[in-house]
């Protein structure tokens, strides 16, 4: 039989880029083909270098040069991606057609249900890649059925109110994702959600691949309404799994530059001592909140590596010029602008990791056994937060003053429980070691999400047919 044609499209961000680069990884290993494209802005700045056997690299259009970057205006960048993506998307899918290669299944990223509906036009089957843990999909399918007005109104009246959704943990107003507030500056993903719900109505048999595994989410991974979920992660290089390729040691995809030396840093400092700090690809702090991290840093006796990016890299000095006790910041620790997370991560002197809780880091970092101190900002991160102190115990959550900010002291307090000898430090250090085992379990062939996607793989292969 002919090897199999696969389209991953991926909306482009770093966070969404990367688990799908890494799926689209997996795919290769069927012996299929595949075609991995995003937006021309972050395809442009993408390093595509020795892409492996049978990968390559298409783009769609956004409208824009510079992409997903602060400041610009997004709900007119989400409007351009709608509209423009879909003509160009489609443009894409048809001459492939034309050349003779059709693609059995397009996969595709979440906010972005405008490719179901282009595949659909075209009668190729389309399954969503789910890039947040599966608790975040089924609280949005409980929203659109019928909990919408009790999730926004939820802590209105009672701050420390708390919601049972059925297979979930119960939610306080601060768990559930921030998108649901209008005011929220990403509330334009709920309408792009909307869709996503609406897309999974119309079809026969809405299946989702989701970045998480098993063990993890037993309960809130199931069937929800019509939708069958597949947990298939951690997608992650699978060098940083036990036995599988050592060759694929980073994602490939970066869209910012970093430093080189910071690997060589880490190994001169002792194990579990040094705290990693970042805040994946989007978020960006306060300098107020800067000045903050940097004295809760600094009142430690531990390393630190910190993330700090240049949004614009052509900028002579970037944010990191403005704290004003760089010096003594540079002494202790070392302040880059982006850094191949997996691999610090999975570094044995790094023992903690003060994180935006976004779902990629938190489920790297528990993936390579390193306890976290959760720092969410927006959307889903405060889901997940919650599900890393909470459900998993692998983590402390911060708690901000009435500004919104999160003092110094504060974060003194939280690494010093997660990093020092007490019994909950103890204890969180153990969970985080348990899970760090069952992670690479779940990844390892045979394991479940090695089972949950030749399971999926099989029904599209036999559909193909
Ligand atoms: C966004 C949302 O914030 C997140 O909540 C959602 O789940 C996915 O989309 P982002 O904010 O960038 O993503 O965070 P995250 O999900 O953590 O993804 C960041 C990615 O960039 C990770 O894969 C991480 O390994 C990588 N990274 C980050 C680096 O490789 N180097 C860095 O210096 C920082």
């Amino acid at each position: 039989m002919a090897p199999l044609n696969y389209l991953v499209v991926a909306f482009p961000a770093q966070g969404l880029i990367n688990p799908a680069l890494q799926l689209a990884k997996r795919l290769l290993h069927t012996g299929a083909h595949v075609t991995f494209a995003t937006a021309g802005s972050a395809y442009h700045r993408m390093a595509k270098s020795d892409p492996p056997e049978g990968l390559s690299f298409a783009s769609f259009s956004d409208g824009s040069e510079e992409g997903l970057r602060p400041g610009i205006d997004l709900e007119q960048y989400m409007a351009d991606i709608v509209r423009l993506g879909s003509e160009t998307l489609r443009d894409l899918v048809v001459t492939s057609l034309n050349e003779g290669c059709k693609f059995a299944c397009i996969f595709y990223t979440t906010i972005i249900p405008w490719v179901a509906q282009v595949a659909h036009s075209l009668q190729i089957p389309s399954t969503l890649v789910w890039v947040q843990p599966a608790t975040l999909l089924d609280i949005y399918y409980y929203y659109f059925d019928s909990y919408g007005d009790i999730i926004r109104n939820l802590g209105k009246d009672d701050p420390s109110a708390s919601l049972h959704l059925p297979g979930l943990p119960p939610l306080t107003s601060r768990d559930v994702p921030s998108f649901f507030t209008p005011e929220n500056q990403y509330a334009f993903s709920l309408p792009l959600m909307r869709v996503q719900f609406k897309v999974f109505k119309e079809d026969k048999n809405p299946r989702v691949l989701v970045n998480t595994f098993d063990a993890l989410e037993p309960r809130p991974l199931k069937v929800i309404g019509n939708v069958t979920m597949f947990g298939i992660g951690p997608l992650i290089p699978s060098a940083f799994l036990d036995g599988q390729d050592p060759l694929d040691k980073s994602f490939g995809a970066d869209l910012f530059r970093g430093s080189k030396d910071y690997i060589q840093w880490l190994d001169t400092k002792p194990e579990g001592s040094v705290i990693y700090v970042s805040f994946g690809s989007i978020s960006v702090l306060s300098n107020a909140q800067k000045e903050e991290m940097a004295r809760g840093l600094l009142s430690t006796s531990h390393p630190f590596l910190w993330v700090i990016r240049n949004d614009k890299e052509e900028e002579v000095g970037g944010q990191e010029d403005q704290l004003s006790c760089m010096e003594e910041l540079e002494q202790k620790g070392m302040i880059v602008p982006w850094c191949s997370q997996v691999e610090v991560l999975s570094h044995a002197s790094v023992g903690c990791f003060v994180t935006h809780s976004g779902w990629n880091s938190t489920f790297e970092s528990l993936t390579c056994g390193v306890p976290m101190v959760a720092f969410p900002q927006w959307g889903d991160q405060q889901t997940n937060a919650m599900l890393v102190e909470n459900e998993w115990k692998v983590g402390v959550r911060v708690n901000t003053n009435e500004r919104g900010i999160v003092e110094g002291d504060e974060i003194k307090r939280c690494l010093e429980l997660v990093v020092g000898d007490g019994e909950e430090g103890e204890e969180i250090r153990r969970n985080a070691k348990k899970w760090k085992g069952l992670a690479r379990e779940a990844a390892k062939e045979g394991g479940s999400s090695d089972r949950n996607l030749n399971a999926f793989l099989e029904e599209i292969q036999m559909e193909a047919n």
